[in-house]
């Protein structure tokens, strides 16, 4: 069933768990992360960065392909498709035109104020469509989709302001987190979390998490994350297994045999983070 991310993530904030976004590059990853979670009947939100939808072919090719493993799969339990990081109102409105249930409006690298501007546009849009919004307060460090970004705290007050005028869904709020892997110590605010949470109520969301131990991921949750966003864990992975594969298996040339040589370590990664962040069981 495809549907936006409010209801999905009111219920873990209010039973203190965490429902995962796992980010999507192709069809395989897709079935992957969907046959795994109606396993352990956990919600799920497939994230996929305007550079993974590029890569597929673009936003109509991306909900089909969803909406199709859906159905082909039996897929009953509840699945948001959501743009990871859309840099714009009309990358965010491609999305929505297109079927996505929830959209991640991206305006941190403006100041406040312009920030604020941008997520109200795509709010009014949305709101049209029932489409959930995710906003960036802060700037949440590390390399994504090859763009490196400075990590800056995000701003109780901030956060406040946001959400005072456009009534967002969920705010990601940068706390210290990175995307990709770590490079240094990892250093998260769980008292930033607590005050952004205790002040507005509303679910928040972690980016970053590959890499994040799991007694960390636990105590964010706790703090008021109620999604946590995983991404560069499965490439790690995928890449690894992938290479092994080729390495031992030189006469075969079956892509389907070749792509598909991660799938057990893959469904394992996803087993394992919906476990530790709880949301198994959860429909
Ligand atoms: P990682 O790549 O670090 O898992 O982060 C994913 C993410 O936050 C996507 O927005």
């Amino acid at each position: 069933m495809l549907c936006n991310t409010k209801e999905m993530l009111q219920k873990a904030l209010n039973e203190k768990y965490a429902v995962a976004q796992f980010n999507i590059n192709n069809l395989e990853w897709s079935k992957y992360i969907l046959e795994e979670c109606q396993k352990n009947l956990s919600p799920v939100i497939l994230g996929v960065s305007e550079n993974a939808i590029k890569y597929m072919g673009g936003y109509n090719t991306v909900s089909y392909m969803i909406k199709g493993l859906i159905k082909d799969l039996n897929i009953t339990i509840p699945v948001s498709l959501h743009l990871d990081h859309g840099s714009s109102f009309e990358s965010c409105k491609k999305a929505i035109d297109a079927g996505f249930t929830s959209v991640m409006i991206d305006a941190s690298k403006y100041e406040i104020d312009k920030n604020i501007e941008i997520v109200k546009q795509v709010c009014e849009y949305a709101k049209t469509k029932d489409v959930s919004v995710e906003a960036e307060v802060g700037s949440i460090g590390g390399i994504e989709e090859d763009l490196k970004k400075e990590a800056h705290l995000a701003k109780v007050e901030d956060c406040i302001k946001l959400y005072n005028a456009t009534k967002v869904d969920t705010i990601a709020p940068a706390i210290g987190s990175v995307h990709g892997l770590y490079k240094a110590t990892l250093n998260l605010n769980y008292k930033r979390i607590k005050e952004i949470k205790d002040k507005l109520n509303i679910p928040l969301v972690l980016h970053g998490g590959t890499g994040i131990p799991k007694e960390d991921l636990k105590k964010t949750i706790e703090c008021g994350i109620a999604k946590i966003n995983i991404n560069t864990e499965l490439q790690v992975v995928w890449s690894k297994d992938v290479r092994e594969y080729l390495k031992n298996n030189k006469k075969i040339y079956d892509p389907r045999k070749i792509i598909s040589s991660a799938q057990t370590n893959m469904k394992k990664i996803i087993s394992n983070k919906l476990h530790i962040i709880d949301s198994c069981n959860r429909i």
